[in-house]
């Protein structure tokens, strides 16, 4: 079986930093095609640049990076400095990056990259709000039936919400693109925060990136010495989870993850539990699965992935 090839749609985030150089640090398994940012955790300005410099980093300045939609279908945009800082991915020092922002809307390229390769080959990995994907499905509804699968951090079941006691944040963001996604019919997987949880980052783990000794490794453990901080005063724990990289994991790997085939829904009228996914996991109604909803997922053998595979940064 050759590469996966993926578009990653990425509003970065530590995080998501973190998901990219794991997908770049695994040419064998996954292709990546390019880079869309959306606004999410920052504005879109600082989104892009951010996915510019995570491919320098990596030593991929051949990774094109597009910009895509810079507020939610509807809504004003939430962002969240708050757990991110000022840039999104505050923590370490790196250079302004030489790439170029591709011209190309970002939707544009995941519309043209979906009706130009055979169909069913592109997977989409979205790690933030679904603004972009929603946008391509609704200019192009032929996309639908060409992607693969679509593999997202978003939502959450038992783990409820983090920006509200409802809610996950990407799809508190733009809960009208969520909806649109879910209910279009691709096959998706998911990764709620129910097993982004269990994904944590603690400093024996940490410390093992950081002893990596090289720019990406040092990177990656100031990068999570940073956000991680707010997550272990929110839930008074020593270690935080890491959201994102459980998607570029899961490509790599799906046997490190655990869930159900289910139905989620997404809210998007009420004002209390706006963007909740109400996900059925105990089969109580009769609505058809639309997802993989993953649970779980055996935490020391992502870490030891994780760690390998950034090891080999630049490639
Ligand atoms: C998600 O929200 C963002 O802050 C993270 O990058 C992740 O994608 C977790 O709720
Ligand atoms: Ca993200």
């Amino acid at each position: 079986m050759g590469a996966q090839k993926i578009i990653i749609d990425t509003d970065p985030g530590q995080d998501d930093a973190v998901a990219i150089l794991l997908a770049l640090a695994s040419p064998v398994e996954i292709e990546v095609l390019g880079i869309t940012a959306v606004a999410g955790n920052v504005p879109l300005s600082l989104t892009e640049k951010n996915a510019r410099i995570v491919c320098e980093l990596a030593g991929r300045p051949d990774i094109p990076v597009y910009a895509g939609c810079d507020r939610p279908l509807k809504r004003k945009l939430v962002t969240a400095e708050h757990v991110h800082g000022k840039t999104g991915l505050d923590g370490p020092e790196l250079p302004e990056p030489k790439i170029k922002l591709q011209e190309k809307h970002g939707v544009d390229f995941i519309i043209d990259t979906i009706l130009q390769e055979p169909k069913n080959t592109i997977s989409l990995c979205p790690l933030g709000p679904l603004t972009n994907i929603a946008s391509a499905i609704l200019k192009q509804p032929k996309i639908v039936s060409r992607i693969k699968k679509i593999v997202l951090m978003g939502g959450a079941y038992f783990e409820v919400g983090n920006i509200t006691p409802a809610a996950e944040f990407n799809i508190f963001v733009d809960p009208d693109a969520a909806k649109i996604v879910f209910e279009a019919g691709i096959d998706m997987v998911v990764m709620p925060l129910d097993v982004t949880h269990k994904a944590l980052v603690t400093e024996k783990r940490n410390e093992a990136f950081r002893q990596l000794k090289s720019p990406v490794g040092i990177a990656v453990a100031e990068m999570t010495d940073f956000f991680e901080r707010f997550d272990k005063e929110k839930y008074g724990s020593s270690a935080a989870p890491l959201h994102d990289p459980c998607v570029t994991a899961y490509l790599i790997d799906p046997k490190i993850f655990s869930g159900k085939n289910i139905n989620v829904e997404i809210e998007t009228k009420s004002e209390l539990t706006l963007g909740m996914t109400v996900a059925d996991w105990w089969g109580v109604t009769d609505r058809k699965a639309n997802t993989f909803f993953v649970g779980d997922l055996d935490s020391d053998k992502f870490f030891s992935l994780l760690t390998e595979r950034l090891g080999r940064l630049p490639i």
